[in-house]
């Protein structure tokens, strides 16, 4: 499969290093597009070579500015793309179809053709304008996706937790995570009180 992996300056860099390590691993083809917003994000989470080390594990790499690559056109089709993790400024733009660089303009190009787009915006509290975003997203089809913890499958790292995050990003994509993801198998005789 061909995925487009957006890395914007919100908080969560590991989340985005993880889920293009799961979908190597997955043998996706994956095109890998970082806001400027991204490289100070990256360098300040993960450290100086980071964003380079990202780069190189995708199979492909653009800067945002390259508006006139590949992945600006519709006819590039790609299957599925993921921003993670999405701030409030490009999920502001993505909502309102502001083509400004090139990842705000292939998340456009994913609405447009009617193509899965996942957001994971990463951002709290949250504003009116913040929540009329997604809910503008989510009605155009983008699975809007924080990043959300699932405790139930009890936590022991932070890897723990970024890992079972990007595992989920990799499944909504329509990949197959694997051992990556923990699933609820179900708690028989678990039941509320009064039910
Ligand atoms: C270390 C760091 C963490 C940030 N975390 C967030 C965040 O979690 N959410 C957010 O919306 N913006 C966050 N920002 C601000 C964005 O980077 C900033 O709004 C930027 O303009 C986003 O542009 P982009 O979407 O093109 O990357 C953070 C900035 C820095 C330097």
């Amino acid at each position: 499969m061909k995925i487009v992996i957006g890395v914007t300056g919100a908080s969560g860099a590991a989340l985005a290093a993880e889920t293009l390590r799961q979908l190597r691993a997955a043998g996706a083809e994956t095109h890998l597009v970082m806001t400027g917003g991204a490289h100070i994000a990256i360098a300040h989470e993960l450290g100086p070579n980071a964003a380079a080390a990202m780069r190189g594990a995708a199979s492909f790499a653009y800067d945002a500015r390259e508006l006139g690559a590949p992945l600006a056109s519709g006819s590039f089709g790609a299957d599925a793309m993921a921003v993670v993790p999405c701030s409030m400024r490009s999920l502001a733009a993505i909502a309102h179809g502001f083509g400004d660089n090139l990842l705000t303009r292939a998340a456009d190009v994913m609405l447009k053709e009617r193509r899965r787009l996942v957001l994971v915006p990463r951002e709290a509290p949250l504003h009116e304008g913040h929540l009329k975003a997604m809910l503008a997203l989510a009605r155009m089809g983008a699975i809007v996706a924080p990043p959300v913890p699932p405790f139930y499958t009890k936590p022991q790292s932070v890897e723990d937790i970024v890992r079972e995050i990007a595992a989920r990003v990799v499944a909504w994509l329509g990949l197959e995570p694997g051992e990556a993801m923990t699933r609820w198998q179900g708690a028989p005789g678990m039941a509320c009180e009064g039910d």
